[in-house]
């Protein structure tokens, strides 16, 4: 019981890593409320975290529209009595050279990827400042510090993520509000998934290929990104905060 009656905010519960971080957080005692812009998504997540005996609600939002995310945070704090952890894990994933995207495109993965981010932790404060332990985890990604093939708008994203990290931890850090990170490496959800239709990639070779840039030989799981979320979420990490935790199987080594 690590999150033990700790009310929690996760971007992207819907799915993938931000799922797993519901379940996992919920079974250390959180209540959850799952933000996510696809409908029955969050429902599913939320009727996972209930059948386990958890507490949860889905309510649906689009992080990139600053309207939508202050409704939100209005139903997340009367739910949750407050708000203690907020969870940014929605993202756009766009990918594309230079040549290949357009403005609106840029404008979508900036607008969840870091405005979004940005918006929830605006609209958090209030209540943030009034818990005992509050902090910030962004899902952030590797593709913040390294360049891969035809991955712009979404690695240029994930950097100004690793920013926005570091320079709300030194503003927030007035308010005892920790701000951290987690870089996952290759994991496998379904975005794995639509970036094998993208690459028209068949999925077992992907795969392979994509493991074998790790030290483990393998893509991670969602569970092992929801850990490194969940440590730096906890009390174990008090003395932690404008920090990156690196989840790649020592890909970026
Ligand atoms: N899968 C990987 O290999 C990998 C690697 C590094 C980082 N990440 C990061 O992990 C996080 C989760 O990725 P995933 O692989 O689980 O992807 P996913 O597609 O399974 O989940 C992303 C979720 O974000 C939601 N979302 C998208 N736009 C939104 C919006 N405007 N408002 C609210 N919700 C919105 C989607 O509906 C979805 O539920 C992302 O931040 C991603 O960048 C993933």
């Amino acid at each position: 019981m690590r999150l033990a009656s700790k009310k929690v905010i996760v971007t992207g519960g819907a799915s993938g890593i931000g799922r797993s971080i519901c379940n996992i957080f919920a079974s250390e005692g959180a209540s959850i409320v799952i933000a996510d812009i696809d409908e029955s998504g969050s429902h599913e997540t939320s009727a996972q975290i209930e059948s386990a005996g958890g507490k949860s609600l889905a309510v649906t939002t689009d992080v990139s529209s600053d309207e939508s995310v202050s409704d939100m945070i209005k139903k997340a704090s009367d739910f949750l009595g407050g708000i203690d952890i907020l969870v940014n894990d929605a993202a756009a994933f766009i990918f594309g050279k230079v040549e290949d995207v357009t403005q609106k495109d840029w404008e979508t993965v900036f607008g969840v990827n870091v405005i979004g981010a940005s918006s929830t932790v605006k609209h958090s404060l209030p209540y943030l400042k009034q818990s005992t332990s509050p902090n910030i985890v962004n899902i952030a990604s590797v593709s913040g510090f390294i360049a891969q093939p035809s991955f712009v708008p979404y690695n240029a994203s994930k950097g100004a993520l690793l920013q926005l990290t570091r320079c709300l931890a030194m503003d927030l850090s007035e308010f005892n509000i920790r701000v951290n990170a987690v870089c996952p490496g290759a994991i496998y959800t379904p975005a794995t998934e639509r970036h094998i239709a993208f690459e028209k990639a068949d999925r077992d070779e992907f795969l392979e290929k994509a493991g074998q840039t790790s030290f483990l030989k393998r893509v991670g799981t969602p569970e092992e990104v929801a850990y490194a979320a969940l440590f730096l979420a906890s009390d174990e990490a008090s003395f932690i905060t404008g920090s990156h935790l690196v989840v790649d199987g020592g890909a970026t080594v």
